[in-house]
């Protein structure tokens, strides 16, 4: 494969994906600061899975003997007024994230390179599921409307999360 600007959208994903671990690590501290051990455990685990991505990136990249490029990560939001911000905030991001594998997806299909439109395709399916998760977790918090008793549940359900390795 030698499609120069592929190469560069897949490691600019690749810095992403570690970007968005980054970003829901400083959304988990907010929440274990803000007493909510769930939701702080269930933002690290996501952040774990996001590095996850990141590895699967990397490996491809590296692979298909590509120089893999680590950039700069700016400094995340530290601080949220609500937990529905946290998750609206979530989901816009997830959004950018299969917006960004459709693209990939679409220069991968320009070039038929179906090996990357595998790895690609791969993205695009787990998108769906993460995308639907943040969505239900907002629908969640919308139907609570703030009830103390919905919300202890709501973090007791969160801190039930473990992150294991997907077969890939
Ligand atoms: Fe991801």
């Amino acid at each position: 494969m030698d499609n120069k600007k592929l190469l560069e959208l897949l490691n600019k994903q690749y810095n992403f994906e570690i970007e968005s671990a980054y970003i829901y690590k400083a959304m988990s501290l907010w929440a274990a600061k803000e007493n909510w051990p769930g939701v702080a455990n269930f933002l690290h685990q996501q952040a774990l899975e996001e590095m996850f991505h990141a590895s699967k990136l990397q490996n491809y990249l590296l692979d298909i003997d590509y120089d893999v490029k680590l950039t700069s990560i700016a400094e995340p939001k530290a601080e949220y007024s609500s937990l529905k911000e946290v998750f609206t905030e979530a989901l816009e991001h997830e959004k950018q994230v299969t917006s960004n594998f459709m693209e990939i997806m679409k220069e991968a299909k320009e070039v038929s390179d179906y090996q990357t439109e595998i790895q690609a395709q791969w993205f695009l399916t787990e998108q769906v599921e993460e995308e639907a998760t943040f969505n239900d977790l907002i629908l969640t918090l919308e139907r609570i409307n703030d009830s103390a008793a919905g919300l202890f549940q709501f973090d007791a359900q969160l801190a039930q999360r473990s992150f294991s390795k997907p077969q890939a």
